[in-house]
């Protein structure tokens, strides 16, 4: 074979065979998804970034079926989701899935985010997995944006115009950048044309980014619920079956969640604002102009500063400092199992996090004008002050020898917490 320039292989099926011997993707699959060596400590939680690729799978296919009868042309792209839902075989439930998916897979994706924060995924040597993520993220978030545009009901209108009129803040540049993204001047037909024509594109900019997201992972291996290295094969499984069943698991409670929504509750408000089933009108402004509820935490932060371009930097801010984090982060210890204080800190993070999208579903009067003011300071601080300076004063509880130990027992557990001076990851 190898005199050949072929490829040496194993494999019995002689197609298989001679397909890899020519393109070795069977080979890289059986590397990558049948031995890969995984920890064997996993909970539920390292299910969601299958989840979110599966949620891709499904937002990429409604999306061109979608796309195959709906108009981008402000004359004619209500009526078209309407046909959809109306006329078009299939056309409802397909469209439900795409709306219903949108907000899911930002469940997914936070879900996702947050574990990583808890379990410390994105100390060393998972940094630029991370980074990639905060990549993935900001990629869905202006997938959503421009999708929520195109069936040209009030909010999409009415959204697009708020959003795209905040880069009017940046100084000296900021009204020409405004009036590129529009390509005129307001959101109207060429400003759907082009948010179309990329709402089709970054999907497939955010596979090309998932791949590479994948490949850094496999470069240096899955953190784990115990934040430790592996020390040896005792402490992982292969991937399949172990991991592929138990993922299997996960994937089938979440096409059931998904398949609820879709069939029983689609026009549940936080899935779809009734206000977007009244065709745009620029000349009727609704009282109140809400994002979907994914990005509500983003919205308050904007709104927490009466200056707009504080709240602009504020608000890009908040997501550029995800970046940052393994390097704001100076505990020596990734998982917050064994940090006392760091646990909590992330229980009241999160809460942070709620308290921002409840406040930006609200109206920026009265008490929610102070809530959201501390709600975003408390989002800094934790990134900026606690990260930091937490990591260095905290007393991580003793580490276990190994993962192995740990799940068959025979680790220190964190409720066995004696004094004993702290191991390093
Ligand atoms: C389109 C969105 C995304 C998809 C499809 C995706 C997919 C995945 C998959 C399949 C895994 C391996 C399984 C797992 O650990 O759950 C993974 C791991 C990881 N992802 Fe993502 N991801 C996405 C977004 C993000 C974001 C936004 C972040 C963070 C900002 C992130 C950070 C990580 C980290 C740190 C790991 C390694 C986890 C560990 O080993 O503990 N991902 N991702």
């Amino acid at each position: 074979m190898a005199e050949l320039g072929l490829q040496e292989n194993e494999f019995k099926n002689p197609v298989v065979h001679w397909i890899d011997a020519r393109l070795p993707v069977f080979t890289a699959m059986h590397k990558e998804y049948r031995q890969f060596p995984t920890p064997k400590n996993f909970n539920y939680f390292w299910n969601f970034g299958a989840l979110a690729t599966v949620n891709l799978a499904i937002m990429i296919i409604t999306g061109i079926f979608l796309a195959m009868n709906y108009n981008p042309s402000t004359a004619g792209a209500f009526d078209s989701v309407e046909r959809i839902m109306r006329d078009v075989n299939w056309g409802w439930m397909i469209r439900y899935l795409h709306v219903v998916g949108a907000s899911l897979f930002f469940v997914t994706v936070y879900v996702h985010i947050f574990r990583g924060l808890y379990y410390g995924s994105y100390k060393k040597p998972r940094e630029m997995i991370w980074m990639l993520g905060v990549v993935l993220l900001l990629l869905l978030m202006a997938t959503a944006f421009m999708g929520y545009v195109l069936p040209w009901g009030q909010m999409s209108f009415w959204g697009a115009t708020v959003i795209t009129n905040l880069f009017g803040a940046i100084p000296v540049v900021g009204h020409g950048i405004v009036t590129w993204l529009w390509g005129g001047f307001a959101v109207a037909n060429p400003t759907l044309n082009r948010f179309f024509s990329l709402h089709y594109l970054l999907p497939f900019i955010i596979v090309g980014f998932l791949v590479l997201h994948i490949m850094a992972l496999h470069t240096v291996g899955s953190n784990n619920p115990l934040g430790i290295d592996v020390k040896g094969p005792q402490d992982t499984l292969p991937f399949h079956p172990y991991y592929t069943v138990k993922d299997s698991v996960g994937v089938c409670v979440y096409l059931i969640v998904f398949a609820i929504l879709v069939f029983f509750i689609p026009h549940q408000p936080l899935l779809m604002d009734p206000n977007n089933s009244i065709q745009a009108n620029p000349l009727q402004t609704p009282s109140d102009i809400v994002p979907e509820w994914y990005f509500l935490p983003f919205y308050a932060i904007l709104r927490s500063v009466p200056n707009k371009l504080g709240g602009v930097v504020l608000l890009f801010g908040s997501i550029f400092v995800l970046f940052f984090l393994p390097w704001l982060d100076t505990s020596p210890v990734r998982s917050c199992r064994f940090r006392p204080i760091m646990r909590w800190l992330w229980v009241l993070f999160v809460i942070d996090v709620f308290v921002l999208g409840y406040v930006g579903a609200n109206r920026p009067v009265g008490i929610f004008i102070l809530l959201g003011r501390i709600a975003t300071v408390w989002y800094y601080i934790h990134m900026l002050i606690f990260l930091p300076l937490v990591g260095k004063l905290e007393r991580p509880l003793p580490l276990p020898e190994s993962i192995s130990k740990s799940v068959l027992g025979g680790g220190a557990l964190p409720s066995a917490a004696a004094a004993r001076p702290m191991e390093k990851a």
